[in-house]
């Protein structure tokens, strides 16, 4: 029988969730057993996934979990230097040299555990089965015209704290604007961050320039990038990459106020916007990186959890049918996420006994 165990998320700002009670119940009634641990933050109650026949655990009790039992998250496994010893579903952002990589890679090698990243949980052609890119450029676009219009008032963007629902941050987002429409460039906008990213500035009548693969074929430089007052980067880090707005455009003739980089891997060489060193957060969305005129970056790395309900709903109907296939072939896509995980930890010189 699958024993699937919803952890608690060690961040004290991830509201999201895999799994939404409807889910669970369907997979209890397929066979599975579910253990949700108990989470303050987490946009559905505890009641609820009880009362859908889940089994309640204590927050952060999964350690102690029985060796068979699939561990789901969203985001990082709380510090320790503990060896893992389960298999673990969720975004280590540990395969891309990223800072952390190799001690999380290290625990799984240690404990012979296995790492089933979300990130690369692909079908046959490649492309994933459940992100939650859509709803991170939405909400990306939207704090990234929040700092614009803070910057605009001449004061920074005061904490973030989730909203209720999109039509919400809408109205915020609108009447922080005024009648102000800036121009804005999307990198990547054929993608789920880019379409979610036109979507927030085609609902405040902004017509945004979209650029994907052919527009940046050239490999740069972009002087069009500085000839907009907002750019969001949708465009994961990678080799191959150009740079779009990297520190020459910081002294030229720029119309360039914000960035909203949402693919955000400023850990990387890849990074296509080397500005910044470090993720923003909810308590300081924008890093000034220039002065005069000022250049404001917004590079928040857990976007959707800012709507956190809308984004739960659309990654966990995506994610269901795969944990409903869990032990099964599922057409490889469990399978494929071991074999990349091997593979790294093998390009990185670890071996495990699991
Ligand atoms: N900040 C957050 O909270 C958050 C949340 C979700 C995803 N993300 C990140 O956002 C990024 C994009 O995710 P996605 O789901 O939209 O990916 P995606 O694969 O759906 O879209 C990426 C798009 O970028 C385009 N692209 C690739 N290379 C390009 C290039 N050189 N020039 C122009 N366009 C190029 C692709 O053609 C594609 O249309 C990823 O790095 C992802 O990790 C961030």
């Amino acid at each position: 029988m699958t024993h699937i165990w919803l952890r608690a998320e060690a961040r004290a700002t991830e509201r999201r969730t895999p799994l939404l009670p409807d889910g669970a119940a369907q997979l209890i009634r397929d066979g599975a057993r579910i253990t949700v641990e108990r989470s303050t933050t987490r946009v559905i109650s505890d009641a609820a996934y009880s009362d859908a026949g889940c089994d309640l655990a204590d927050t952060g009790s999964w350690p102690d979990a029985p060796r068979d039992a699939i561990i789901l998250g969203l985001k990082e496994l709380p510090d320790s230097d503990a060896p893992l010893t389960h298999r673990h579903i969720f975004f280590a952002h540990a395969y891309k040299g990223q800072p952390g990589a190799i001690p999380v890679l290290t625990r799984f090698a240690d404990g012979g555990g296995t790492l089933l990243d979300l990130e690369y949980l692909v079908d046959g052609t490649g492309r994933r089965v459940a992100a939650f890119g859509y709803w991170a450029g939405y909400v990306g676009a939207a704090v990234s015209l929040l700092v614009y219009a803070a910057q605009k008032r001449g004061t920074s963007l005061d904490a973030l704290n989730p909203w209720a629902d999109s039509a919400t941050m809408r109205e915020d987002v609108a009447g922080a604007l005024g009648s102000d429409m800036p121009a804005a460039l999307i990198i990547g906008a054929k993608g789920r961050v880019g379409m979610g990213a036109a979507d927030l500035f085609g609902a405040l009548n902004i017509s945004p320039t979209r650029w994907d693969m052919e527009e940046t074929r050239s490999g740069g430089p972009f002087p069009e990038v500085a000839r907009h007052e907002i750019l969001v980067n949708a465009v994961l880090a990678m080799p191959g990459v150009p740079v779009f707005a990297g520190p020459d455009i910081l002294a030229t003739d720029r119309a360039l106020r914000v960035i909203g980089d949402v693919a955000c891997d400023p850990g990387t060489p890849y990074n296509p916007i080397p500005l910044y060193g470090d993720v923003t957060s909810w308590d300081a969305p924008a890093l000034r990186v220039h002065g005069e005129p000022p250049l404001d970056i917004m590079a928040i790395d857990n976007l959707p959890s800012l709507l956190p309900r809308e984004a739960s709903e659309e990654f966990a109907t995506a994610l269901l049918p795969h944990l409903a296939a869990l032990g099964t072939d599922d057409g490889g896509v469990w399978a494929r996420a071991e074999e990349t995980f091997r593979a790294h930890l093998s390009e990185n010189g670890l071996t495990t006994s699991g």
